[in-house]
């Protein structure tokens, strides 16, 4: 442990901070170093280097593959970077499942981004709102150069409103913009757009012969875009007769199982301690698409559970109806995600995952990525409500507990055959292994 704040660190060279680590929080410092840099990419290591500050080296995560997702009748393979065992499994078991069954149907809502700009006004109310068609004019004139690419490509900005937070918070208010920012995600053109704004809105107030005091009576709090979508947003579902659920094996009788299926729906929409799991379900599947195509996964999760709150309690994300005989399952998703910019492009294995994907623009990766998120959900939920979830996961887990015990492949064989048809346990392992071994 150190005691004393450390200055200048980040301007160390890579080695010196490495040795200030190992030097100060481990036991054996030139093991560690060793293995430090025993993750270090032969090829790639500047670029990994250059996506973040103070790197030392690499924590690799496994990237796996789900196949079969039928998506609007085409058949993808999904990249999925996961560390968590059953992720995967559940992923492609959910694809397998539906694809004869009609296959995900997944559409784009809209793709409406959020920034604003948030401010202090002390003058006269009305006179901010009367004046301010004048000041979107200056507002969009003054970031035109910003924008005009992207208005090439058919984006740009959407929509500029005033907001009055005055009831919420004394004298403050907000820029409300919304953005079309095409395959990107956009933060970094929907903050310099903002940034223009807050400095646009300050000179008009100064200058402006409307505001007599307008350089006392403005104050520009922050500029910055909302992770909050609502109108950035995906649907996905899957349907069929609840007959045609039956699968021969863990579902014998459709009619019930959809029945259980939608009880399970309901309490996660009811009881946010459910909903917390259930959705954090889906996020296994999102985020795992979301980090191998390079994309920003707190971003979708923060914009995902705020949506689940939208009427003031926490809520499932899916949601279930049996109409008719019919089985229904959809998901409705905010998202900001892109297929340009950012890491999807630099980052080597972002570009492969895009890539395996058929390189899909910002609209299809968003209806994969929701498909992925649904499955996920479906998997997990009809486990539970048929065989339970740990037989399947401590399987997988199993792979994993005799790496911890360094079994021998020889071993694994016989330890696997002994699990074959019971509960999977640390200890229960571990005393197979033992056996084995005497
Ligand atoms: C485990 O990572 C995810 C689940 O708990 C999701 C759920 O309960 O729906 C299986």
């Amino acid at each position: 442990m150190h005691k004393n704040p450390i200055s200048g660190f980040s301007r160390l060279s890579k080695i010196r901070k490495m040795q200030w680590v190992v030097e100060n929080f481990f036991k054996d410092p030139d093991l560690v170093m060793n293995e430090l840099i025993s993750y270090w990419h032969p090829g790639l290591q500047s670029i990994l280097d250059g996506f973040i500050e103070n790197s030392i080296g690499n924590f690799p995560i496994p990237l796996g593959v789900a196949p079969n997702f039928k998506i609007n009748g085409k058949v993808y393979a999904i990249p999925m970077a996961i560390e968590e065992s059953s992720v995967i499994a559940a992923a492609s078991s959910g694809a397998k499942y539906w694809f004869d069954r009609g296959g995900y149907k997944a559409e784009v809502i809209d793709s409406k981004k959020v920034g604003q700009v948030h401010f202090k006004w002390k003058g006269d109310k009305k006179l901010l709102f009367d004046s301010f068609s004048d000041i979107e004019k200056h507002l969009r004139s003054e970031t035109k150069d910003i924008t005009a690419t992207m208005e090439k490509r058919g984006g740009g900005i959407h929509s500029i409103k005033l907001i009055d937070f005055t009831d919420k918070i004394e004298d403050l208010y907000q820029i409300k913009a919304e953005f079309y920012t095409c395959d990107s995600m956009g933060a970094n053109f929907i903050n310099t757009i903002l940034e223009q704004f807050a400095k646009t809105l300050k000179d008009y107030a100064i200058s402006s012969d409307n505001f007599k005091n307008g350089d006392k009576d403005i104050q520009i709090v922050m500029s910055i875009l909302s992770n909050y979508t609502p109108e950035s947003i995906v649907h996905a579902e899957v349907s069929c007769h609840v007959e045609e659920l039956e699968n021969g094996k863990t579902i014998k009788n459709g009619k019930l199982f959809a029945e259980k299926f939608n009880t399970a729906i309901e309490i996660a929409k009811q009881d946010p301690y459910r909903a917390t799991t259930h959705n954090k379900g889906i996020f296994n599947g999102i985020d795992s698409v979301i980090i191998a195509s390079g994309n920003d996964f707190r971003a979708v999760e923060a914009c995902g559970h705020t949506y689940a709150a939208r009427d003031g309690q926490y809520r499932s994300l899916s949601n279930c109806e049996i109409n008719k005989g019919i089985f229904r399952f959809w998901l409705d998703m905010p998202m900001a995600i892109g297929t340009v910019g950012g890491l999807t492009k630099t980052h080597p294995m972002a570009r492969r995952s895009l890539e395996m994907m058929g390189n899909p623009d910002a609209h299809e990766l968003m209806k994969i990525v929701a498909s992925v998120g649904l499955a996920q959900n479906f998997s997990a939920v009809k486990s539970l409500v048929t065989t339970g979830i740990q037989k399947g996961h401590m399987k997988l887990h199993l792979t994993n507990i005799m790496t911890q015990l360094e079994a021998t492949a020889k071993e694994k064989l016989k330890i696997i055959e002994y699990f074959k048809d019971k509960t999977v346990s640390y200890s229960g392992v571990k005393t197979v292994l033992e056996k084995i071994r005497r």
